[in-house]
C-alpha cells in the first residue's frame, strides 16, 4: 500500500546487512583515553548548518573546549566554520578522516536525520564522545545499533534534546514529580505554523559545485539533486527524515518520557496526510498521534498549514488539580476550580444559566495546593548553553548526560511508530521489551531499512 502516493520502505533483513563485505574496521583500543578533570576537550564538528554553527558558537565559549576540526560535506559551509574557528583547525570533506585524528577527544554531529546514526557509531568506535542532534535515528533498529555501538566501546553520548538543560523545564519535572498537578491522565503536545502554499519549488537539477552531493545522500536512496530535498529541506522526505513527527515531536515526546519517566508506548496511531502544501515534501503537513501508556494518553499534532492560537502551550500536562503548560520560554500551571462533582450536574431552572454550575458552597480540600504560576525566565539560547555544558562535565566526569542515549533511543522509536502507523494506515501496538510491533509482519519489516552501498559495509563494521 502507498500512503499519500508514498513509496513503502523496503525491508531488508538482518543476515542481508551482516552478509555484506566488512570494510576496514576501526579500532577503538589506542584512541580510547578518559580525560582529566583539568584537561581541555579537544572537539571536532561533523556538519556545520542550522544547527551546527549554534553549536560552534557555544562550545566555542566553553574555556575547557578546544574547537580543532570540522567535516563538512558543503565547502563554503566547512570554510565558514574554519573561519570561525581559527587558522589552526582542519576542514575535512570526508568525517571519517577527522575521526582517524587521535588528538580528537569529542565530536558533535549536526548533519541530517539520515546521517546520526553512522558517524556517532564510527566515533564511538574510534574512541571519542559524541554530542549528536536529535532525532536520534531514521528508522528503529538504528537507535538500537547506535545504543550497543556506544555502550559496547564505553562512550559518552548526549543527545539534542536541550529542553532538559533548562532551568523552567527541570522546575516543571520537579512540580509534576512532587504531585503539583495530582494525577496526570493525560498530556497534549502540538506545533502549529502556516508556511502555505509551501517552500518554493526547483526543478532537479546538477549540483552546486560546493556540495559533494552523493556524500550528502550517503546511506539513502540515489536522488536527483534538487535544493528543496538538500540543505534545511531534507525534512521534508522519507529517505531522510520523518518529518514534523519526528523533527518537533521529538523534543515534546522526550519531555513526556523524562518528566514522567516513561520509556515507551503501548500502541500508536497515527492519520494525517500532505493536505495543503504544494511542490516537493512528501512527510504530512497535517498530523496527529495518539500514543497509550499505562494509564496516560498522550497526542501530538502538528499543523503546517494554520497558525492556530497566538500563544501555543506547545506541552500541556493534564491533572487531577490543574495543569502544565511549556514552551522554550514559558512554565504555566493553572489550577482547576476546586469543586464538588455536584456543581456539574447541570441545572435547567428559571434561576440558574442553563449548563452553569449550582451554586453549593465550596468545600476545603486540603490535598488541594495548586496555585498558578507564571514562569517566563525560559530561554532557548541558555538551553543551548547548559546541553553543551553538561556533555563537556560528562566527558570528563564519565557520568551519564542528561539526554543519555538509551531514552533518546525509546524517544525516536515512538515517533517513529507514529509514522509507521499513518504509513500503514492502522493502529500498532508494541512490546517495549522486545521491541517489537506486535502481529503485524508487513510494519515490523519497516522497523529497519537498507543502507546504500558502501556505506552498507561501513555500518556492518560497527555493528556490535
Ligand atoms: N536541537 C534542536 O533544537 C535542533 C534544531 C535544529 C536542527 N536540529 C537537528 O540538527 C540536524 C541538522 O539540522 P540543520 O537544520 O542544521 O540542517 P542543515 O541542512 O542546515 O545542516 C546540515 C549540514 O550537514 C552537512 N552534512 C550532510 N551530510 C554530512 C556528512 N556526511 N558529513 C559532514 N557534513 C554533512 C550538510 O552539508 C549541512 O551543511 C537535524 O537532524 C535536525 O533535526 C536540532
Amino acid at each position: 500500500m502507498e500512503p499519500f502516493g508514498i513509496k513503502p520502505f523496503c525491508s531488508v533483513s538482518r543476515r542481508s546487512l551482516l552478509a555484506a563485505t566488512v570494510g576496514a574496521s576501526l579500532s577503538s583500543a589506542s584512541w580510547a583515553r578518559v580525560v582529566g578533570a583539568n584537561d581541555r576537550v579537544r572537539v571536532g564538528f561533523i556538519g556545520l548548518g542550522l544547527i551546527g554553527k549554534r553549536h560552534l558558537l557555544d562550545f566555542q565559549r566553553e574555556k575547557d573546549a578546544e574547537l580543532v576540526a570540522v567535516a563538512e560535506t558543503h565547502s563554503a559551509r566547512r570554510d565558514e566554520a574554519l573561519g570561525l574557528l581559527g587558522s589552526s583547525a582542519r576542514g575535512y570533506r570526508d568525517f571519517r578522516e577527522l575521526l582517524d585524528r587521535q588528538d580528537i577527544d569529542a565530536v558533535v554531529v549536526s548533519t541530517p536525520d539520515h546521517w546520526h546514526a553512522l558517524p556517532t557509531m564510527a566515533a564511538c568506535a574510534a574512541g571519542k564522545d559524541v554530542y549528536v542532534e536529535k532525532p536520534l535515528s531514521l528508522f528503529v533498529r538504528e537507535g538500537r545499533w547506535m545504543v550497543d555501538c556506544a555502550t559496547h566501546h564505553k562512550r559518552i553520548v548526549q543527545v539534542g534534546t536541550q529542553q532538559r538543560s533548562g532551568p523552567h523545564y527541570q522546575r516543571a519535572k520537579e512540580l509534576i514529580n512532587n504531585g503539583y498537578l495530582g494525577k496526570i491522565s493525560s498530556v497534549r503536545l502540538c506545533s502549529y505554523r502556516n508556511i502555505s502554499p509551501g517552500f518554493a519549488t526547483h526543478p532537479d537539477q546538477p549540483p552546486p559545485e560546493e556540495l559533494d552531493w552523493q556524500f550528502w545522500l550517503g546511506p539513502a536512496p540515489d536522488r536527483p539533486y534538487n535544493p528543496g530535498r538538500a540543505i534545511y529541506h531534507f525534512r521534508w522526505f522519507w529517505d531522510t527524515s520523518g518529518g514534523q513527527m519526528t523533527n518537533l515531536a521529538a523534543h515534546s515526546i522526550d519531555l513526556v518520557h523524562w518528566i514522567l519517566g516513561l520509556d515507551a508506548p503501548t500502541a500508536v496511531a497515527s492519520t494525517g496526510g500532505r493536505y495543503c502544501l504544494t511542490g516537493l515534501g512528501e512527510t504530512p503537513d497535517t498530523q496527529d498521534a495518539f500514543f497509550e501508556y499505562p494509564g496516560l494518553s498522550v497526542v501530538w499534532s502538528h499543523r503546517e498549514a494554520s497558525v492556530g492560537r497566538k500563544e501555543q502551550p506547545y506541552v500541556e500536562f493534564a491533572g487531577t488539580h490543574g495543569c502544565l503548560s511549556l514552551s522554550r520560554k514559558a512554565l504555566i500551571v493553572d489550577p482547576d476550580p476546586k469543586l464538588p462533582p455536584e456543581c456539574f450536574i447541570p441545572s435547567f431552572g428559571e434561576d440558574q444559566p442553563v449548563g452553569g454550575p449550582r451554586s453549593l458552597p465550596l468545600p476545603e480540600n486540603p490535598s488541594y495546593r495548586c496555585e498558578r504560576i507564571v514562569d517566563r525566565t525560559g530561554s532557548e539560547r541558555d538551553q543551548f548553553r547548559r546541553h553543551v555544558r553538561d556533555f563537556l562535565d560528562c566527558v570528563k566526569s564519565r557520568q551519564t548526560p542528561r539526554s543519555d542515549l538509551e531514552s533518546a533511543h525509546r524517544v525516536a522509536t515512538a515517533c517513529h511508530l507514529a509514522n509507521l502507523s499513518l504509513r500503514f494506515g492502522r493502529k500498532l501496538r508494541w512490546d517495549p521489551k522486545r521491541e517489537e510491533i506486535l502481529d503485524d509482519p508487513l510494519a515490523s519489516a519497516a522497523l529497519e531499512r537498507p543502507y546504500r552501498a558502501p556505506w552498507d559495509k561501513l555500518l556492518a563494521s560497527l555493528r556490535v
